[in-house]
């Protein structure tokens, strides 16, 4: 039998000034739309959770898709098993990768998902190290921080989705030191211990100027910035001349608080005759072909592995979006709806 309703996350009302709580959310129960010709009624397995959708709680553009709205499903990455429902434009039981996350079952327009193989990785490394979270980290390093080998990369959010896949594609693009930084001595211990960087600095124990230049007191050349703020500045007095930086994320910029004037600092860009330039990784789909053979060969190759923190059911995806926002993770986080799946 088919399911008639679903349970979907909600907001409830936008974050104040203090961020985001689990009373801005509400789980329901909805009906599932009938579906349309053309479309899919999808089973999902696993969801990505992801700091972007910070900036889409709020009514300001601090993002790069659309705004959610109060009283209304949230929305994002999933990986869904197709059922047998509607015009069969792919056989049930096809597993694809589409954006209607935050809901157990969904209804897509079938023209907007792609097939993903779950034989060749497990559904959630189709959303982490060979999805957007690993194409971000190889546009960012390859095309946008344009990296040679040789160079000295920083990479902040280090132990994060983003930061693990970058670190460890920064090692095999040739990097001579790959350098990180993470909120906490277990994290700064991990990146070194396990996740492969040369050295590593703990940006709450220490002012990141001081613990940059403690563990890269020769400089950068290229720092691939997920945070923003203080980490940013320290990584401009550190750059060789000519350096490059990648900015990603700024997610120490997403709430009121963290919002601080260091764009004052720009003079050192000009003095270092470096470049910064932003990049939203969707502009760069004719980069896919190439990163996923690169990456599925270092999968299979074990020389990367998809790093994860997952946690289970619908009920708890609000307390792992949350929790993320404050480090909770390390690698991609995502939450797993259907526990039959290995991801
Ligand atoms: N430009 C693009 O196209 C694009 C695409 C994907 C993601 N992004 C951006 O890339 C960044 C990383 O995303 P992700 O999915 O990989 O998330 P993530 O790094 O897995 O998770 C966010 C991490 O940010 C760190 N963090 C939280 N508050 C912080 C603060 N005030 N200062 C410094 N670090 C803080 C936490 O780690 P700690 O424990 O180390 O604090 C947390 O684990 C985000 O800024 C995201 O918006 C950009």
């Amino acid at each position: 039998m088919l399911p008639t309703t679903t349970r979907v996350v909600t907001l409830l009302r936008r974050p104040d000034s203090s961020g985001p709580s689990p009373e801005d959310f509400a789980l329901e129960e909805r009906p599932i739309p009938e579906l349309r010709a053309g479309q899919l009624l999808l089973r999902n397995i696993v969801m990505s959770v992801d700091p972007a959708m910070r900036g889409r709680l709020e009514t300001s553009e601090k993002h790069y898709t659309t705004n959610f709205e109060v009283g209304e499903p949230l929305d994002g990455s999933a990986i869904g098993v197709v059922l047998p429902a509607g015009s069969g434009e792919l056989a049930p039981g096809t597993v694809v990768r589409h954006r209607m996350g935050w809901r157990e079952h969904a209804v897509v327009d079938a023209a907007t998902v792609s097939v993903v193989d779950t034989d060749a990785a497990p559904a959630g490394a189709w959303l982490g190290i060979l999805g957007q979270t690993g194409f971000t980290a190889y546009v960012g390093l390859k095309r946008v921080a344009e990296m040679r080998a040789g160079d000295t990369v920083f990479i902040s959010a280090a132990a994060g989705a983003v930061g693990s896949a970058a670190g460890r594609f920064a090692t095999l693009l040739g990097a001579s030191r790959v350098v990180g930084s993470a909120g906490g001595a277990a994290k700064v211990r991990m990146l070194v211990d396990q996740l492969g960087y040369d050295t590593a600095f703990d940006y709450r124990a220490e002012a990141p100027g001081v613990g940059l230049s403690r563990v890269a007191p020769d400089g950068i050349d290229v720092y691939f910035d997920n945070v923003g703020g203080p980490q940013l500045v320290a990584a401009l007095e550190a750059m060789h001349v000519g350096g490059r930086i990648a900015l990603c994320g700024m997610i120490s910029q997403y709430d009121e608080s963290g919002r601080g004037q260091d764009i004052n600092r720009l003079l050192e860009a000009i003095l270092r005759r470096v470049t910064i330039r932003g990049f939203i990784v969707r502009d760069h789909e004719d980069m896919r072909s190439d990163f996923e053979h690169t990456v599925a060969d270092w999968l299979r190759s074990g020389q990367v592995t998809a790093l994860q923190t997952v946690t289970d059911g619908i009920d708890n995806a609000v307390d792992a979006f949350l929790g993320m926002l404050k480090g909770n993770n390390i690698g991609k986080a995502l939450v797993r709806l259907d526990t039959t799946w290995v991801v």
